[in-house]
């Protein structure tokens, strides 16, 4: 599995997360979450009093955070200038701000820059990458080796998160997400990519699911 690489692009609570991990631990392959580096960079300009309904004051400090992002499946881990963040950015108040953040475009190209450069030192190192997130298969990385599109029902993915989340209120969080659904698709960041194959989790537990997904990797080698 050395050199693939495999876009996986989907609403959150989707599955696509945990799907993501467990394909990249099973095919031996590092893992990428681009939505923890949009949540860093909105936990940053939070932190440093950026208003972030402005987007050029966001476009304005958007070189300024350094956000490192590990890449081991099994301990996923994020940066934000050397200080790890993995709890800060599942605040409320990231997910309440995150999705006007990643419409800043000064701030999505600044982030696919360093996405692409995760997925090039992988390659070079000869080892294959799943990467995760809205734009993967249409912009990130066209040229995926696999493109997935990965859904579920609204109300199967709002039970899933507010179990992620510790037990929070499932309505509160089917409401969270369909808001930054409404923004993410008005943005027009999360299309189909050409190619991609439609996985709907709804009815499948998770290792199916990647059961699914390690069987079209081995296709797509
Ligand atoms: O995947 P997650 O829910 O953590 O992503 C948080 C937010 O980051 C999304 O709601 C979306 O606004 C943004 N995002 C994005 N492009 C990506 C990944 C995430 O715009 N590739």
């Amino acid at each position: 599995m050395s050199s693939l690489v495999i876009a996986v692009d989907g609403t959150s609570g989707s599955g696509k997360s945990s799907t993501s991990r467990g394909v990249a631990d099973r095919l031996g392959l590092r893992y990428l979450d681009t939505g923890a580096m949009y949540r860093a960079m909105t936990w940053w300009m939070l932190e440093h009093a950026v208003d972030v309904h402005d987007a050029s004051a966001v476009a304005a400090r958007v070189d300024q955070p350094l956000i490192e992002s590990g890449t081991d499946p099994l301990a996923p881990s994020i940066s934000l200038d050397g200080e790890d963040v993995a709890e800060a950015i599942r605040s409320d108040v990231v997910n309440a701000h995150v999705s006007p953040v990643a419409t800043v475009p000064e701030v999505r190209a600044n982030l696919i820059a360093l996405q692409r450069s995760v997925i090039r030192q992988a390659l070079e190192d000869g080892v294959g990458i799943v990467v995760e997130g809205r734009d993967i298969g249409t912009a990130v990385w066209p040229d995926a080796d696999l493109k997935l599109y990965v859904t579920a029902d609204p109300a199967a993915r709002a039970a899933r998160r507010a179990l992620e989340e510790g037990g929070t209120d499932a309505d509160a969080v089917r409401a969270s997400l369909e808001t930054r659904d409404r923004i993410d698709a008005t943005r027009g960041g999360l299309a189909v990519p050409v190619g991609a194959t439609h996985l709907d989790t709804t009815p499948y537990s998770l290792d199916e699911v990647i059961d699914q997904v390690v069987a079209l990797a081995e296709r797509a080698r």
